[in-house]
């Protein structure tokens, strides 16, 4: 019997998103990808998974979902991610099709027919948002959701950051939908980088997977360094939603209050984590994860991307 969590990756690959693929695959038992519109169009962050699922040779369905936010306007982040959502390699044309363009479909009936399962949504909120409002049940069904979103800063803005700046209104059917809920907020990712180190000894693997991610780390970290003062390298954020779940002793976390800021002119997007050490704070309806053992973290992924490329 296998004590790897059961997930769905829910991503809008994005350079993270493909890491986190990377490591669901290799310690998780992953049931299947969904996509949203995020760092890139719903077509591109479509087309992005495919090409990460040939590359893994993996046998699991892709589901193409959300095109657009549930309220706002569609948003991108081609700033960091470039015009494809993946660019600085040579991406290899996938020859698998997608499963559906029901995303949020595959999430419901995949969630009634398994006992179980982890949400793991890297991008936008907006399909998990979608099936907890299509199916107020599977929000009982799940083990839970594990999130990359938010934080104690931003990134987009100065208060939000982009996964939950795009949706507001989805993240705030999630962080309300009472059920288990893990946040890997910035000011945890940002302590798992991409520093020209590690992304050597990426570069250094044998194989055709190693190759096509140790470019598009070089370029994310990049484009980081181009765009940060003090980081020395890319804040590799998603692949820490899955490893909090595969990997737990690695992670410190807090039980915390945390809501989502909807109609701030200057905050709108912000996840107000409630710190305060006073009796009177709501309950909790959140694990933020607060530190990373980013070494052996790093060492994970740098077996699993191994595992995969040859
Ligand atoms: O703010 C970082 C998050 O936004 C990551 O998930 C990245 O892939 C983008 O989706
Ligand atoms: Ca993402």
């Amino acid at each position: 019997m296998s004590n790897k969590p059961t997930i769905i990756l829910d991503c809008d690959p994005g350079h993270d998103d493909a890491l986190a693929i990377v490591v669901a695959a290799r310690y998780a038992n992953l049931l299947g990808i969904t996509t949203v519109s995020g760092n890139a169009p719903i077509e591109s962050t479509t087309y992005n998974a495919l090409v990460m699922k040939d590359l893994l040779g993996l046998d699991v369905p892709v589901h193409k979902g959300a095109i657009r936010p549930l309220v706002a306007p569609p948003q991108y982040a081609t700033y960091v991610h470039g015009e494809s959502g993946l660019d600085g390699a040579d991406l290899p044309a996938p020859t698998s099709t997608i499963d559906s363009e029901d995303a949020v479909g595959y999430i419901i009936d995949t969630v009634r027919a398994n006992e179980g399962v982890w949400l793991v949504p890297t991008g936008p909120l907006t399909n998990i948002g979608l099936a907890l409002r299509l199916a107020p049940d599977i929000g009982k069904r799940i083990a839970g959701i594990s999130l990359m979103g938010g934080g104690l800063f931003g990134n987009r803005t100065t208060a939000a950051e982009f996964n939950i700046w795009v949706d507001p209104e989805a993240a705030d059917i999630v962080f309300n939908y009472g059920g288990p809920l893990v946040m890997a907020g910035l000011h945890l990712t940002h302590q798992f980088r991409a520093t020209q180190p590690r992304i050597d000894r990426v570069k250094a693997l044998p194989g055709q997977l190693a190759n096509v991610l140790g470019d598009l780390m070089q370029f994310f970290t990049d484009t980081y360094m181009r765009r940060h003062h003090g980081m020395d390298g890319g804040a590799v954020h998603d692949p820490c939603s899955v490893l909090c779940l595969t990997h737990p002793e690695l992670f410190g976390k807090t039980a915390a209050h945390v809501v989502v800021e909807l109609t701030g002119e200057h905050t709108r997007g912000m996840t107000l984590i409630d710190q305060r050490d006073l009796k009177e704070v709501r309950e909790a309806n959140c694990d933020v994860l607060m530190t990373i053992d980013a070494e052996p973290a790093f060492d994970l992924m740098i077996d699993a991307i191994a595992h995969f490329s040859h």
